[in-house]
């Protein structure tokens, strides 16, 4: 099948890849010229393990290919996917769809012939149906179908994610729709993985409902955790004490910092705004948002206190800036709350990540130092700050590092070390809900 991608970014770009694997015709498009020329040279311009590898493979197949042009690109494509932004609207919270429906008009000028178009990108309900009245009023003549099929890949296992899904879910209104949708995901269908048709606006609240569900299970740890500080338990056996029940389930119950990330914030956001203005608010979610935005601040407080009371003028290495390893994605991380509240408190950073550090140049305050690794970044320090657990943090040479530092002091904000273990090197450690 012929199938168009609008848009080169972390989704687009792994379906766009995948899609090609699985044998389909792929063009990925995208307004931004900078991504699409790295492409066309067989640059990745983002990190996400594995994708330098799919990609370039199958540019070199003939099965995948890159563009500015949109009408290029959709000319003759049986699939049009829009998997553009849809970041937080400044001012209310909703969903800023402005560049959904300005793909939407591109598309139904440049498509020919009959064309599902997909909306991959999280949308609120009732977006495919404005979408359709987009194109129709463009195109009065057009042969399509909208369809919704919203992404559930995790950057940092997106490959797999998308090869390997527990579900895929299509809202469609028509049975030709379902019929080019079950054709584009056939492979993933001989592997038996569920192909749950429903109706457009179930399918789009399909996305929301499971994200703010995860965000909503991550936060009921977190708040958990801040009791088990108060009362002696330890998180890590309550977590494990309720996750063993299989109608709990393991996941998303390892308390931290709070989510950030590319997705939950915006979408446990825009699902509020969404239910608000349908007159049916879902004030657990409400909840959810607000414990979690004090949350990141609550973890300068943490710092500050494992630091006897004050930062002022200390130096403090901090390990991790993207919201989780694997990614370089740094959109929400706890980071840009924590970092630049230590900053407000007088604090010295000197801050080091595999991936993120780039990105991160433009997100955070000057004054940072960046550094080669946990070692120099721990050079001086009155202590260490890990915000996020990549492997490269996980086995630090303990000793090495406490010598590199004026103070032992180790915050480890996602509990991957054993406290006995690091009071043993001579650490004083402070991690959550422990
Ligand atoms: N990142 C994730 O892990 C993830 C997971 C599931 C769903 N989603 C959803 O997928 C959507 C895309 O997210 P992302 O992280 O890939 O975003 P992204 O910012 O990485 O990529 C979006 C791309 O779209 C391009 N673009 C914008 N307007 C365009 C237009 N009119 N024509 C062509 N290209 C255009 C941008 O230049 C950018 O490259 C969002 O709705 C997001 O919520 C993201």
């Amino acid at each position: 099948m012929k199938v168009a991608m609008i848009g080169a970014g972390y989704v687009g770009l792994v379906s766009g890849a995948c899609f090609a694997d699985f044998g389909h015709q792929v063009v990925c498009i995208d307004t931004n010229t900078a991504k699409i020329e790295a492409l066309n040279r067989g640059e990745i311009p983002i990190y996400e393990p594995g994708l330098d590898v799919l990609v370039n493979g199958n540019r070199f197949a003939g099965r995948l290919s890159f563009t500015t042009d949109i009408a290029e690109g959709v000319a003759g494509a049986d699939a049009v996917f829009i998997a553009v932004g849809t970041p937080t609207r400044r001012g209310d919270g909703h969903a800023d769809l402005s560049y959904v429906y300005a793909a939407a008009e591109d598309i139904a000028r440049a498509m020919t012939g009959y064309t599902v178009i997909v909306t991959k990108s999280t949308v609120p309900v009732g977006t495919a149906d404005e979408v359709e009245r987009i194109v129709r009023r463009v195109r009065p003549d057009g042969d399509f179908s909208v369809a919704s099929n919203p992404e559930f890949l995790r950057e940092g296992a997106a490959i797999d994610d998308f090869k390997r899904p527990d579900r895929v879910v299509v809202g469609a209104e028509d049975e030709r729709a379902r019929e080019v949708m079950r054709k584009l995901y056939r492979p993933l269908y001989l592997n038996e993985t569920p192909l749950l048709f429903t109706n457009r606006r179930t399918s789009e609240l399909i996305k929301y409902a499971a994200n703010a569900f995860l965000a909503t299970k991550i936060t009921f740890i977190n708040e958990i955790a801040d009791l088990c500080e108060k009362t002696g338990a330890n998180v890590q056996d309550v977590s494990r004490g309720i996750g063993l029940d299989g109608r709990i389930g393991k996941k998303f119950l390892h308390a931290g910092p709070g989510y950030g990330g590319s997705c939950f914030p915006k979408d446990t956001l825009a699902l509020v705004r969404t239910a608000q203005q349908f007159g049916a608010p879902i004030h657990i979610v409400e909840t959810v948002v607000e414990v979690n935005t004090k949350r990141k601040l609550k973890m300068v407080d943490k710092v500050i206190e494992a630091c006897g009371g004050s930062v002022d003028g200390k130096t403090i290495a901090v390990l991790g800036l993207t919201f989780k390893p694997e990614t370089d994605d740094m959109r929400d991380a706890p980071s840009l709350d924590i970092v630049p509240g230590l900053i407000a408190r007088g604090a010295r950073i000197r801050a080091h990540d595999p991936q993120g550090m780039k990105e991160a140049k433009h997100l955070l305050p000057e004054s940072i130092t960046y550094c080669d690794g946990p070692y120099d970044a721990g050079k001086g320090a009155d202590a260490v700050v890990i915000i996020t657990e990549w492997n490269a943090y996980r086995a630090l040479d303990l000793p090495r590092l406490k010598q590199a530092l004026k103070a032992p002091v180790l915050i480890d904000l996602r509990n991957i070390y054993e406290p006995a273990e690091v009071a043993r090197q001579g650490f004083t450690y402070v991690s959550v809900g422990r």
